[in-house]
C-alpha cells in the first residue's frame, strides 16, 4: 500500500487513472492532485485528500499550471510520485492531411510526458521521486487502425528508454504497457463502435498491477501476462505476429466497410473533426 505520499495523477477522471486514483485515495496520508480536463466535475465525491484539478496536459501552460497547483496543495513539499497517465487514441484509416489533428495527439501523448520529466527532475533537485508513465503495448508493437497513436506511443517508448540511461539516481521511472483495456479509450478513439484488439483487460486489474509496480520500484509493468509471453513468441517466431496482425487488419477492414455502409467518409470525418462524425451518426 502506498501511504504518506504527495501524488500528481493525470487522466484521473476515467479508466485506468480513475482506478489508480481509487487505490491511492485509500492510502493513509496520501494527498492526490487528480487532473483531467473535467476532473473538478467528475471527482467531487472523493474525500478531501483528493484534490481535483481541471487542466489540459497537451500544452506547456497546462503542465506548468499542474506544478504550480501542486506546490500550493502540498504546501511547498515535494511531489513524491508524478504519474503521467493521460492520453488518447484515434481509431481510423490514416488517409488525411490534417496537421493539427496529428499534432494534438503528439502534444498530449508524447510531448507532455517529455516536458513533465524535465520539470519534475528540476522540481526534485536531487530528492527522491517517482515518475510513472502510461505507455501502451502499442508503444512496442504497432497496430492497424492506430497509426498516429502507435507513432505517439513509440515516441514515448523511445524517450523513456533513452532517458533511463541518463536520468538522475534519485528518480525511479516506472512505465506501464497495457493491452486493450475496457475504458472510455475506445469511445474516444472513434464515435462509431469498432472491434477492440485482442486481448481485453479490465482497468481495475491494470491499476492494481501498476500501483504495486510503482510501490515495489519496478521499471516496467506489463499487466497482461499473455502480452509478455506473446512478445517473446513473436520475437522467436515472427509468423505468429503476421497471423495476429492479419486478424487485426481484418477488423479494420470490417470497420471501413461499416463506415461505407453508414455513408460516412472517414477522410472527411478526420478533416472536419469528431463533431461532424457525431452529427453524421445522429442523422
Ligand atoms: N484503454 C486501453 O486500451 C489502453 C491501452 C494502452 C494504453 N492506454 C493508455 O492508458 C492511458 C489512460 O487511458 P484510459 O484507457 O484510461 O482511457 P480513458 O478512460 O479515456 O481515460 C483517459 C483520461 O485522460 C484524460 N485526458 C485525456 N486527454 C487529456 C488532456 N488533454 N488533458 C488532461 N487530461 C486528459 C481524460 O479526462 P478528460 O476527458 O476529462 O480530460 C481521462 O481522465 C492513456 O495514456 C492511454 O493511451 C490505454
Amino acid at each position: 500500500m502506498i501511504t504518506d505520499k504527495n501524488i500528481v495523477l493525470t487522466g484521473a477522471s476515467s479508466g485506468i487513472g480513475l482506478e489508480v486514483l481509487k487505490i491511492l485515495a485509500k492510502g493513509g496520508g496520501n494527498r492526490v492532485l487528480a487532473v483531467s480536463r473535467r476532473a473538478e466535475a467528475l471527482l467531487s465525491t472523493f474525500a478531501d485528500n483528493v484534490i481535483p484539478m481541471n487542466a489540459d496536459v497537451g500544452s506547456k501552460e497546462g503542465v506548468d499550471a499542474i506544478f504550480e497547483r501542486a506546490a500550493e496543495v502540498f504546501g511547498g513539499e515535494k511531489i513524491d510520485i508524478f504519474y503521467a497517465n493521460a492520453g488518447f487514441p484515434y481509431y481510423e484509416e490514416f488517409n488525411y492531411e490534417n496537421w493539427d489533428r496529428v499534432k494534438r495527439m503528439f502534444d498530449v501523448n508524447t510531448l507532455s510526458p517529455i516536458y513533465t520529466y524535465a520539470k519534475y527532475i528540476h522540481h526534485l533537485d536531487g530528492r527522491k521521486g517517482v515518475l510513472a508513465i502510461t505507455v501502451s503495448a502499442i508503444g512496442q508493437m504497432a497496430m492497424p487502425g492506430y497509426a498516429i497513436y502507435s507513432a505517439s506511443k513509440f515516441g514515448l517508448q523511445g524517450f523513456q528508454q533513452a532517458i533511463r540511461l541518463e536520468k538522475p539516481e534519485n528518480l525511479q521511472i516506472t512505465t506501464l504497457y497495457p493491452v486493450a483495456t475496457d475504458t472510455n479509450f475506445f469511445r474516444v478513439a472513434n464515435p462509431v463502435p469498432f472491434e477492440k484488439p485482442f486481448p481485453v483487460q479490465q482497468p481495475d486489474v491494470v491499476a492494481k498491477k501498476m500501483v504495486a509496480g510503482i510501490e515495489s520500484g519496478k521499471k516496467f509493468v506489463s499487466p497482461n501476462p499473455l502480452f509478455a509471453v506473446s512478445k517473446v513468441l513473436m520475437g522467436v517466431c515472427p509468423p505468429v505476429r503476421t497471423v495476429y496482425w492479419s486478424l487485426e487488419k481484418a477488423k479494420l477492414g470490417r470497420f471501413k466497410q461499416k463506415l461505407i455502409d453508414m455513408g460516412i467518409n472517414s477522410r472527411e470525418v478526420a478533416e472536419l473533426g469528431l463533431d461532424l462524425a457525431k452529427t453524421l451518426l445522429n442523422r
